[in-house]
């Protein structure tokens, strides 16, 4: 059985993106991504989802996620680009099974306040040689879960805050999320069906 994937979005969606590719090109294989919830009624990621044929919804509250996730059965709830920060409860109703990718290497420029371009531009002003991505388990203290894969990239002398987010993206983002996802569904999968 395939493991049911939730990724929830706030925005351009590009990590949503590398799982449908992923998806598509059988690099995820163990789960199939059955719903896209966004923050964000004008988030890209939606359309995105549409292309995809994916079932896509906007939520507002946190009740509105749960009973969205409980009616599609999801069993991996992936945070990709999601800018909301989730309750103590939310989180206890899916333990172990929330991850995160976040565009630092944890325990650098973390926590609240760091999101998107934010955290680019803190590791540019503190000047910092490499940074890079993180996905990990999501618990309740923001981005203090589990760590379970990580990538460093360079910082270039003459990078911006938007060239940094960039090469993040595309040399660590883009590939540890799905082969973080390939993981954690094969490892539902195979528990599952132990039951
Ligand atoms: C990504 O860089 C993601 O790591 C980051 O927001 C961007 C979303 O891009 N997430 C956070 O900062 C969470 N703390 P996307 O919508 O194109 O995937």
């Amino acid at each position: 059985m395939l493991t049911r994937i939730a990724v929830l979005v706030s925005g351009g969606g590009t990590n949503l993106q590398a799982l449908l590719d992923a998806e598509q090109s059988g690099a995820l294989h163990s789960g199939c991504i059955a719903l896209v919830l966004s923050s964000n009624p004008d988030a890209f990621a939606l359309e995105r989802a549409r292309k995809a044929g994916v079932p896509a919804a906007v939520c507002r509250t946190e009740e509105d996620f749960r009973k969205e996730l409980e009616s599609a059965r999801i069993q991996l709830v992936v945070l990709a680009g999601f800018l909301k920060i989730l309750s103590p409860e939310f989180v206890r109703r899916w333990p172990n099974r929330i991850i995160n990718i976040h565009p630092s290497l944890i325990p650098s420029f973390c926590g609240r306040g760091y999101y998107g371009l934010k955290v680019h531009e803190a590791a540019l002003r503190r000047g910092v040689k490499v940074t890079g991505a993180t996905v990990h388990l999501v618990n309740d203290v923001p981005d203090r879960g589990k760590i379970l894969l990580q990538k460093a990239v360079d910082v270039l002398p003459d990078d911006t805050p938007e060239t940094l987010q960039r090469r993040v993206m595309e040399q660590a983002e883009w590939k540890l999320l799905p082969q973080a996802v390939e993981q954690i569904a094969q490892q539902i999968a195979e528990t599952e069906e132990i039951i």
